[in-house]
């Protein structure tokens, strides 16, 4: 889960790192309550999950709260890279001498942490990395040591630190570790650390990332979920414990195995260009050992999206036989009537592999109108395509 930046600054607040005072806001209104209070000088800043807001006009600095106010104004509301700014963080400003880069992360294909720092900061460190090679500390942490203050000083000193501020980064990066550990996040990223005129040394910008597997640890992060982005049908698949993800079509998918899911979503939207651009309308993994329960909750999550005009079962049968599945499709419509949602959309399923004869004659048999069997994907693809297009 990634935070807001305005999360990001509270959850290092909670660590005792250095930030700015300051409070977010949803309109104009708050806005000008928060830069009346600060008082002075404030910066406004777009709260949205993408990068480079500054460069994007996202990131104002007014000189007093009527300005701030004018600032709100125009960055609610704003798209940035395709993302639209529902809030606003303000804080007071600091002027800056010097911006620094440093973060900790989990670098996956070493299979360790890592801490990246430099000296050259406010810029995308990625570009810092390529360009200056030589000012960006890597440094992996061991993960039953963690970052002591010695290690800490020593990549203050790797990362060419000046003198004044070195205690107050080595502080800041043991916190900032100690942080990342205890809120078991992924990434914890500042840039800028900022340094003032007078040699203080601030996270200006937070940009961290929680481990979800380790969410029921961590009760009290549970507000920084953003309910209001979630699609309401990814958040129901989701209670279900179902890995469902909505897109943009008409052809609602639903398979075992996220590999198989992926190809069924590649044929449909191959075939369906033959009926004017029909496209899936979500992805759908109900996983290896599904049973009828499961089969009817994934259905009744891709039959509740208004947008779907027809379905693809795919099933692949392996540790679930198809036999299976296919008594799970059939009761599913019945629980689903029980539910008061009698399915009205026409299905199209493809049983291969283990026991797919058996399974077969069971649907065949069952003989609903709403059934269709294919045996081969591209058939099966092709035919439900067809179906959305004619029920569009
Ligand atoms: N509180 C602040 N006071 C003064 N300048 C700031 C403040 N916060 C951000 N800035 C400036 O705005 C730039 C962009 O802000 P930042 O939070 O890093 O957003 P992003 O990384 O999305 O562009 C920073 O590099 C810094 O120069
Ligand atoms: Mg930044």
């Amino acid at each position: 889960m990634d935070l807001y930046e305005y999360q990001g600054r509270a959850l290092f607040a909670r660590h005792g790192l250095p930030v700015l005072d300051g409070g977010v806001a949803t309109s104009v209104a708050e806005a000008r309550e928060i830069a009346d209070r600060l008082g002075g000088r404030v910066v406004v800043k777009a709260q949205v999950k993408v990068g480079g807001r500054g460069k994007a006009g996202g990131v104002k600095l007014a000189d007093d709260a009527p300005e701030a106010e004018t600032h709100a104004q125009n960055i609610l509301g704003m798209d940035i890279k395709g993302h639209t700014v529902h809030k606003v963080m303000l804080t007071t400003t600091a002027d800056i001498a010097e911006e620094y880069y440093f973060s900790y992360l989990l670098d996956r294909a070493n299979r360790t942490f890592l801490c990246i720092a430099s000296v050259a900061g406010g810029m995308e460190i990625e570009q810092v990395a390529h360009e200056q090679p030589d000012k960006v500390v890597k440094r992996p942490i061991d993960a039953n040591e963690g970052v002591t203050e010695a290690i800490a000083r020593e990549i203050v000193q790797q990362g060419g630190f000046p003198d004044d501020v070195k205690d107050q980064v080595v502080d800041i990066a043991v916190k900032l570790w100690q942080a990342f550990k205890a809120e078991d996040a992924t990434l914890v990223e500042v840039n800028p650390l900022a340094k003032t005129p007078e040699g203080r040394v601030l996270c200006l910008d937070a940009k961290v990332t929680l481990d979800a597997n380790a969410d029921f640890r961590h009760p009290e992060n549970k507000e920084f979920e953003d309910t209001a982005a979630v699609d309401p049908l990814e958040q129901k698949a989701k209670e279900k414990d179902l890995n469902y993800v909505k897109l943009e079509g008409e052809v609602g998918i639903i398979g075992n195995g996220a590999g198989l899911v992926m190809s069924t979503l590649d044929v449909v939207a191959y075939a369906g260009e033959e009926f004017g651009g029909v496209k899936p309308a979500n992805f759908l993994d109900i996983g290896g050992g599904a049973s009828a329960q499961v089969m009817a909750n994934g259905l009744e999550i891709v039959l509740g999206d208004p947008a779907v005009k027809s379905v693809f079962v795919n099933v692949f049968g392996g540790i679930t036989a198809c036999d299976e599945v296919a008594r799970g499709i059939l009761s599913a419509f019945d629980l689903l009537s029980e539910r008061g949602e009698t399915v009205t959309k026409p299905l199209v399923v493809r049983l291969d592999g283990n026991n797919a004869e058996e399974g077969r004659h069971i649907l065949d048999s069952a003989a609903n109108p709403l059934v269709e069997r294919v045996d081969t994907m591209d058939g099966a693809a092709r035919r439900v395509a067809e179906l959305a297009a004619q029920g569009a």
